[in-house]
């Protein structure tokens, strides 16, 4: 067993997906089952009391993984040390709502979060931010972080990818584990583009699998766009155990290699890569050589998934152009 314990932060750890979260990485299966962690879960006063419930099960998990548990409602103490940073907590839209509409809540959260990660958490941090609208969080933070570098900040993404795969292999009447390939470009809202024309079922163009093409160009997409909306909808709160079991496999995606010829979906910073503004959070197809990640390059986009993109991208400068006060 490898002998020192990696310190993983999770914020809002008393929210229903932190509750979620912090179980699932006392017993292993953020960074394998190896790896010893200590768990530093950040809330906010009034949740403290919530949070010391969260701890008390934790405990009577007695996982033989977990190290440590530092609960606590201050920044630096929260980050200190702290490998991996997932930012979940903030507010969850209600029915009705766009996730955008969080922005004026939410986005002054990450204004200082990003200060303390900067200041207070390990060299080598890396930061998911599933908070929502996870991009524009995600590029405040970064933003107000000088000291990590651009490319060890993630966006959530990986909800919608896993989506995308189960509507895509209920259709062609297979397992899950045979859709690989698929991409989310641009922002986690209604506006992404799940990108089936680059998808495989069982290593086939999906296309090539699932000839009805209107199905896919339609309800498809929408469905997946739409899924988070679905799912207050029915429940009446937003989605949590598929929210954590997406968070915990981003960041595996981003430390395990990703099989050859594959991709995974990821929110990364863009450097302009397939026209998208530089700077911004953005959706795109990324692998991991289990050190970092990287944009796959060379895609080909047809005029419907370029102009589908460019929605999401603009969306994304608008976002951006309203938070301007808070970036660093
Ligand atoms: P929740 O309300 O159940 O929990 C959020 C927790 O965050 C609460 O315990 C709250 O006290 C805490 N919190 C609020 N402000 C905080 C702060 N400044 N610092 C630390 N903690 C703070 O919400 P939830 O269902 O767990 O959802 C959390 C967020 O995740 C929401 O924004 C939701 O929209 C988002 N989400 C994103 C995805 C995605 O795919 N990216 C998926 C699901 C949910
Ligand atoms: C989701 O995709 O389920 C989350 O982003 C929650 C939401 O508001 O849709």
């Amino acid at each position: 067993m490898a002998t020192r314990a990696v310190h993983v932060t999770v914020t809002g750890a008393a929210g229903q997906i932190g509750y979620a979260l912090v179980h699932r990485i006392a017993a292993g299966a953020l960074l394998g089952p190896e790896q010893p962690v200590v768990l530093r879960l950040l809330e906010i006063e009034p949740a403290m009391g919530a949070l010391e419930g969260v701890v008390m099960e934790l405990e009577d998990g007695a996982h033989p993984l977990l190290e440590g548990i530092e609960p606590t409602s201050d920044l630096a103490r929260a980050f200190d040390g702290a490998s991996w940073c997932l930012l979940v907590g903030s507010v969850p839209r209600k029915a009705g709502m766009e996730r955008r509409d969080l922005l004026s809540v939410n986005g002054g959260i990450f204004q200082p979060q990003g200060r303390a990660i900067s200041e207070h958490a390990a060299s080598d941090v890396r930061v998911l931010v599933v908070g929502n609208p996870c991009n524009t969080n995600c590029l405040i933070a970064r933003s107000n972080a000088p000291d990590v570098p651009d490319e060890r900040w993630f966006a959530m993404t990986r909800l919608d990818e896993n989506r995308a795969k189960s509507q895509l292999a209920k259709k062609a009447g297979v397992p899950t584990r045979a859709v690989t390939n698929l991409a989310i470009w641009g922002n986690h809202s209604n506006t992404q583009f799940p990108d089936w024309v680059h998808a495989r079922i069982d290593g086939q163009p999906v296309p090539d699998v699932i000839r009805d093409t209107d199905w896919l160009r339609g309800p498809f997409i929408e469905t997946v766009q739409k899924r988070g909306a679905a799912v207050i909808s029915a429940r009446g709160a937003s989605s949590a155990a598929s929210a954590a079991h997406a968070a915990i496999e981003s960041v595996r995606s981003i430390w395990q290699p990703t099989p050859a010829g594959e991709w995974h979906s990821l929110a990364v910073v863009s450097h302009g890569e397939y026209r998208v503004p530089e700077g911004l959070q953005c959706g795109y197809p990324v692998r991991s050589d289990g050190t970092a990640g990287e944009i796959v390059t060379g895609i080909e986009h047809d005029a419907d998934a370029a102009a589908r993109i460019k929605v999401s991208t603009d969306e994304l400068v608008q976002e951006r152009d309203e938070v301007r006060g808070l970036l660093g």
